[in-house]
């Protein structure tokens, strides 16, 4: 196991019905800025909840946040946070809310003249703004953790911030909030946090004994809820364990003493920098081709998957490991998910070499987790998801 450090400050208020305890964690005196995406939470009685918990509150609102969070729209929220003199943020939505949030939180304590380097100048935000989040979509693990990924529509592009200023100081995680969530998106926070988890796991050895089997059961659990949860989004087992899972994917904990990969989302954000495409189904092209790329670095731990998750005890090393990759495709096609670019956009010719060009201009040579995946391997890992 490698060297580690672990701070996680996020508090995390679990369970049903407890929406209402935001009030207890915002300081009293707090002028709170409300912020929400494209009008789900008026729909689906999440709102009204809020309101209700903070009726005590000096608030004000900023609603329309897109998925894929555009800088655009998010400066003018930081208009309406310099103005009304916000000194708290309360997301609530899904990851493009949360993340769109803590850009914000960032960008309102930052003292440079253009908030755009903290994305493109890569500046590590130590002290942001409190902020605090109501989860309405289980997937990214934005809710707890310090990431957040940021769009430009006007230049195409979509790039990551962090640091350990970017805590969430609270999070609800009611799991009833899945109920109106479209099978869509469902979908998708499936995939999203089941790759999370593959990100941080599918390298290579170093004797992580218990990292491993915390990551190897996250996937069984969600492979477990996949089709309970899609088929019946009202049951509550189901979408309490789905909404753990996905917390539990990307809030740190499986990545402390291991190798990370996190190319897959790397390649991804330029897919859906180019094409639209929702994040977690860019993830699911690019994973069996990247891992059958990679198959002699990945091998020994794509054969443990094999077995341990999907129960593959047959064969060889490298057989396992291949069935390893199947396993993963096929369970992407049972919950509803594409795993071919074509069959997203007709556009596909030419996009490896378009985000070899991306990750070349940004710096991004030396992908995976040995730092050896190079702009033109990610080239022939996106051609072979064509
Ligand atoms: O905008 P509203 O109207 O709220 O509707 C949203 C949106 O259309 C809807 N939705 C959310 N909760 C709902 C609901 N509809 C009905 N009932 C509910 N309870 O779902 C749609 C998608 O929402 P979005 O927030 O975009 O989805 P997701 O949570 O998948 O977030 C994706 C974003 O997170 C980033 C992605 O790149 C993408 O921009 N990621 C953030 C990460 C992080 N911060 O750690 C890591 C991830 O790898 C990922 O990159
Ligand atoms: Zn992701």
């Amino acid at each position: 196991m490698k060297n580690f450090e672990f701070k996680n400050p996020t508090k995390i208020i679990f369970g049903k019905g407890e929406i209402q305890k935001i009030a207890a964690e915002i300081p009293a005196d707090a002028k709170v800025l409300l912020l929400y995406g494209g009008g789900s939470i008026k729909k689906n009685g999440i709102y009204e909840q809020v309101k209700t918990a903070l009726k005590d509150f000096e608030v004000e609102e900023f609603g329309g946040i897109p998925a894929n969070p555009e800088y655009a729209i998010l400066m003018q929220a930081l208009e309406v946070i310099k103005e009304k003199e916000i000194t708290f943020l309360l997301a609530v939505g899904g990851g493009s809310v949360l993340d769109g949030t803590k850009f914000l939180s960032s960008a309102a304590e930052y003292t440079g003249d253009n908030p755009w380097d903290i994305l493109d100048k890569k500046i590590r935000t130590l002290k942001g703004m409190p902020f605090g989040t109501v989860l309405t979509l289980p997937a990214t693990g934005s809710e707890m953790n310090s990431g957040a990924v940021i769009t430009r529509a006007e230049t195409k592009q979509k790039l990551v911030m962090g640091g350990p200023g970017l805590f969430p100081v609270f999070s609800i995680l009611d799991p009833t909030v899945v109920r109106s969530i479209p099978e869509r998106q469902i979908a998708n926070g499936l995939a999203d946090a089941f790759t999370h988890v593959l990100e941080q796991y599918m390298t290579y050895p170093v004797g992580a004994l218990l990292q491993d089997r915390i990551a190897e059961s996250i996937l069984q659990t969600l492979i477990e809820v996949a089709p309970v949860i899609l088929k019946d989004p009202t049951d509550y087992k189901a979408a309490s364990n789905f909404m753990w899972s996905c917390t539990m994917a990307l809030n740190g904990l499986i990545q402390k003493g291991v190798p990370t990969d996190w190319a897959i989302h790397m390649m991804g954000h330029e897919l859906t920098a180019l094409y639209g495409i929702d994040h977690a189904r860019t993830l699911a092209i690019l994973a069996g081709s990247h891992y059958t790329y990679n198959l002699e670095t990945k091998k020994e731990k794509l054969a443990q998957y094999a077995n341990r998750v999907w129960g593959v005890r047959e064969g060889s090393m490298e057989e396992r490991a291949k069935i390893g990759i199947e396993k993963t495709v096929a369970f992407f096609h049972s919950i509803g998910i594409k795993t071919k670019l074509s069959e997203y956009t007709k556009d596909y010719q030419g996009t490896g070499s378009e985000i070899a060009r991306r990750l070349t201009e940004r710096g991004m040579i030396a992908l995976g987790e040995h730092g050896t995946l190079t702009p033109s391997d990610a080239e022939k890992i996106v051609e072979l998801a064509y």
